[in-house]
């Protein structure tokens, strides 16, 4: 077993472990993936300043979200199939996220439901995201099982009515379950630990909706399912509508633009974040650190602002949190984690990002996380609000 000290070492194991549709669905961006790319890329643009003879002693990374006490600003972003990377992925990425003392967010495409989390983790608080579809009494019901289950927030998704192409997603013939193709076959006779997990678990279909919605006992594949169901007419009145039957804490996801930003704020959410979904969705559109400082000066102090994209490390969470994010997702990084060693992987995630994250902010001269701002940043590497340098 290699020695694991960086999530990039989680994702080459994830990669050897798990089959080759779900790996690539979580490894891939829309089109070029040029967005993808410039998550990353652009947090790795920004510079520190190192101070020193500065007290480093008593070291606190505890802050809040949306009101909620987290070890660190760091939330388990809510992605589609997690319990294809590994058997039962749910639970156990919100068994890990309950251990460290941060949000876990369960996506409406998950593969376990919202009943198998809440048992899962003893009925611990989880938040809920949600996708708007045609059939309201369905997205009703999803409202009503998640207050069920105790979550104590409600991630609204608007940016994903259509989706983005992923080529290799086409390629793959992404399904879940897995189509027993040829191709299939062989690349899942390569997985072992993988099949002895899923063969040691009921749970191999869209868990909130197979069972659920009249008619529908296997989704097969996921672009065909999100064509059909999901609601091109979405609004900013359905996002009142939801608000009101929801009546708890509200996020909105999605947000790339300060005129949406500034409409979010109308609604009385609690929270935005600032997303390009990964870079799954509109190829072209800016990495998600380079917009969030104009959103954090045009709303920043009326809404929480938020931020996911690109988060590899602590360093990308100290960035966006001095640029203005009061917390970020990470997707792919606890994905990574997830796939090459089940919990305890999302567990070596969340602590390599908070050692990252605790030991950067003292080379930077900081003790508190509530006291890290831009004077932690070199002038002239980072985006500001006017998009200087970007
Ligand atoms: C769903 O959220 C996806 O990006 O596939």
């Amino acid at each position: 077993m290699p020695v694991i000290t960086t999530i990039e070492d989680l994702r080459v194991l994830a990669q050897r472990r798990v089959p080759r549709m779900f790996y690539d669905y979580a490894d891939s961006g829309s089109w070029t993936e040029s967005t993808y790319r410039a998550n990353e890329d652009d947090f790795n643009r920004i510079l520190l300043r190192q101070r020193v003879a500065v007290n480093m002693e008593g070291r606190s990374t505890r802050s809040t979200m949306v009101g909620q006490q987290v070890a660190m600003p760091v939330a388990i972003a809510p992605t589609g199939l997690t319990g294809m990377q590994h058997a039962d992925g749910e639970i156990l990425a919100a068994r890990a996220a309950k251990k460290f003392g941060i949000p876990f967010t369960l996506s409406t495409m998950s593969i376990c439901s919202i009943e198998d989390v809440a048992k899962g983790t003893d009925n611990h608080p989880f938040w809920f995201q949600l996708y708007v579809m045609r059939d309201r009494s369905f997205i009703e019901s999803l409202i009503d099982r998640a207050k069920a289950a105790n979550c104590s927030a409600l991630v609204l998704t608007l940016d994903l009515q259509i989706l983005g192409q992923r080529h290799k997603d086409l390629k793959n013939g992404l399904s879940a379950p897995p189509k027993p193709t040829l191709r299939n076959l062989v690349n899942l006779a390569t997985k072992p630990r993988w099949c002895l997990g899923m063969l040691g678990t009921p749970r191999r279909q869209f868990g909130n909706i197979v069972g659920h919605v009249k008619g529908v006992d296997n989704m097969g594949s996921l672009s065909e399912w999100t064509a059909k169901q999901f609601d091109p007419r979405l609004s900013w009145a359905d996002v009142e509508w939801i608000k009101k039957r929801w009546g708890g804490k509200l996020i909105l996801k999605g947000i790339q633009d300060v005129e949406d930003a500034k409409l979010a704020v109308a609604t009385g959410a609690d929270a935005l974040i600032v997303s390009n979904h990964g870079g799954r969705q509109l190829d072209g559109a800016p990495s998600s650190i380079s917009a969030l400082p104009e959103i954090v000066d045009a709303v920043g102090s009326q809404i929480e602002v938020h931020m996911d994209g690109g988060i590899r490390s602590g360093q990308h969470v100290l960035k966006a949190v001095a640029l203005g994010a009061k917390g970020v997702y990470i997707g792919r990084a606890f994905l990574y984690g997830l796939g090459a060693m089940g919990e305890a992987g999302v567990t070596k995630t969340l602590e390599i990002i908070h050692r990252e994250l605790d030991l950067t902010m003292a080379f930077c001269g900081r003790t508190d996380i509530g006291q890290v701002d831009t004077g932690i940043l070199l002038p002239g590497t980072y985006p500001t609000g006017k998009r200087q340098g970007y």
